[in-house]
């Protein structure tokens, strides 16, 4: 065989003599004919073996079916017919092994295609939903190194709360209690702060989340940023811009793959071209009272339902500041002149996706920080090296989280979350 190229290379040389390899997508045949449709990670092409060219090989060609793997020479040529447009004429072929029944078909329901899941990565779908994610990591490493931010990381073991207990996951470290996994790197972020001033991560988080909804994970990538010197709009210009900055780059990098998962891109378009809309908690009760009929009553957290309802009314992700003190995090910072609610935002996707960021300024007192923490039960001693970080040196600062695959959901237009990584752990789902 000549040098091998990839599929996508193949049909953009459009002719002459080319060595293809990768497994076989779809496969029929007469006692005089083999049609391969071959794959590999660019795209797929047809392949046509006439048996007077194999003889010899035959027997073993008759035998190829799907996801077998082999390498093709030939030579390509416009074919209107084909579904690329283009097909390879065989001259050779090296059977690498041919597969055994594949496990999986049209009929097999959600539970069936998770426990094939590891097979199932080859799908387009799945291919193509793993370009994005992968576009998605570049342009999330791309656009904080382009904003003189370090990459740091946090301990995945850590022996304090930060998002509730509710939802900690309990390790059984050398039989000692009170050891959890990450829920955010929060706590161990700031105080580096005071090193390198501007850092962010890509790392996994994980909660314990009892519920079996279409946007929670039990572990989940997370990125997160802090940042020394910023206020509250600090927050949320970089949490618009990044967003702004994902979906640019998948719209530039990924077309085809938006094409096969058949993405409307129209409706990621306005988060390019418009600001975010910045509605504080208070607003949003008002907006949701007038457009919606929907009525909260202040102090309530909103629930998804009523998250959706109100994301429902722009076609860009809108951020939702203020919130009551009480259903937000003890290190967020009191806003001034109206101590009831803190300088939190969460940012609501358009179409139902629900919150993809959430952040904050941090709170600066840690008296009032201690307060709250002996509201929540917990023991302060337990977060003395936080509070530390507000005795040497504290700065205004803040930070923020995003859901890496709550983003990949929306962006992709995905049905659940699950599809948005390779092997998506919930309460029900933890194998293969
Ligand atoms: O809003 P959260 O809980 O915020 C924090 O963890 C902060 N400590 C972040 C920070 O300021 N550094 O989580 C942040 C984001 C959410 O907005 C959501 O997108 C995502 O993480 N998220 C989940 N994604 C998938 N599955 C889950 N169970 C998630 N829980 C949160
Ligand atoms: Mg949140």
């Amino acid at each position: 065989m000549v040098k091998f190229i990839s599929i996508q290379e193949a049909n953009d040389k459009k002719k002459g003599n080319v060595a293809v390899r990768g497994w076989v997508y779809r496969e029929r045949g007469s006692n005089a004919m083999k049609f391969l449709v071959l794959r590999d990670s660019s795209n797929i092409i047809q392949c046509v073996l006439e048996r007077k060219n194999f003889e010899k090989q035959w027997g073993e060609i008759d035998k190829i079916k799907i996801e077998s793997s082999v390498e093709i020479e030939g030579d390509i040529k416009e074919d209107k017919r084909a579904p690329t447009g283009f097909e390879i004429q065989a001259k050779k072929i090296n059977i690498i092994q041919i597969a055994e029944d594949f496990p999986i078909n049209k009929d097999l329901n959600e539970e069936l295609l998770g426990d094939r899941r590891h097979l199932w990565l080859r799908s387009r779908k799945m291919t193509a939903i793993l370009k994005v994610r992968s576009t998605v990591f570049s342009a999330i490493h791309e656009y904080f190194r382009s904003k003189g931010f370090y990459e740091y990381q946090s301990p995945i073991f850590q022996a304090v709360q930060c998002e509730g207990g509710s939802t900690l996951f309990n390790v059984d470290y050398f039989g000692k209690k009170g050891v959890f996994l990450a829920q955010t790197w929060q706590l161990y972020a700031e105080p580096a702060i005071f090193s390198l001033e501007k850092i962010y991560t890509i790392a996994p988080s994980f909660r314990a989340e009892e519920s079996k909804t279409s946007r929670h994970l039990t572990e989940y990538w997370h990125s997160e940023m802090e940042v020394a010197w910023a206020d509250f709009k600090d927050i949320q210009d970089y949490g618009e811009e990044l967003i702004k900055h994902i979906v640019r780059k998948v719209l530039n990098d990924n077309k085809r793959e938006l094409e096969i998962l058949r993405r409307d891109i129209k409706k990621l378009e306005p988060t390019l071209k418009k600001d975010f809309p910045r509605i504080t908690y208070d607003e949003s009760l008002k907006i949701l009272k007038e457009k919606c009929k929907i009525k909260v009553s202040w102090g309530k957290d909103l629930r998804t339902v009523e998250e959706d309802e109100l994301s429902r009314l722009y076609d860009t992700p809108i951020i939702v500041t203020n919130y009551p003190k009480e259903v937000k995090a003890f290190y967020m910072k009191e806003t001034e002149g109206n101590p009831k609610v803190v300088n939190g935002c969460d940012f609501l996707a358009p179409e139902s996706y629900g919150e993809i960021i959430g952040g904050s300024e941090r709170e600066s007192d840690p008296s009032k920080i201690k307060k709250r923490l002996i509201e929540m039960k917990e023991k302060p001693e337990q977060y003395s090296f936080y509070l530390d970080t507000r005795k040497y040196g504290s700065v205004p600062h803040g930070g923020f989280g995003l859901g890496v695959e709550r983003i990949i959901s929306w962006i992709c237009g995905l049905d659940t979350i699950k599809d948005a990584i390779a092997f998506p752990r919930t309460m029900t789902r933890w194998t293969p």
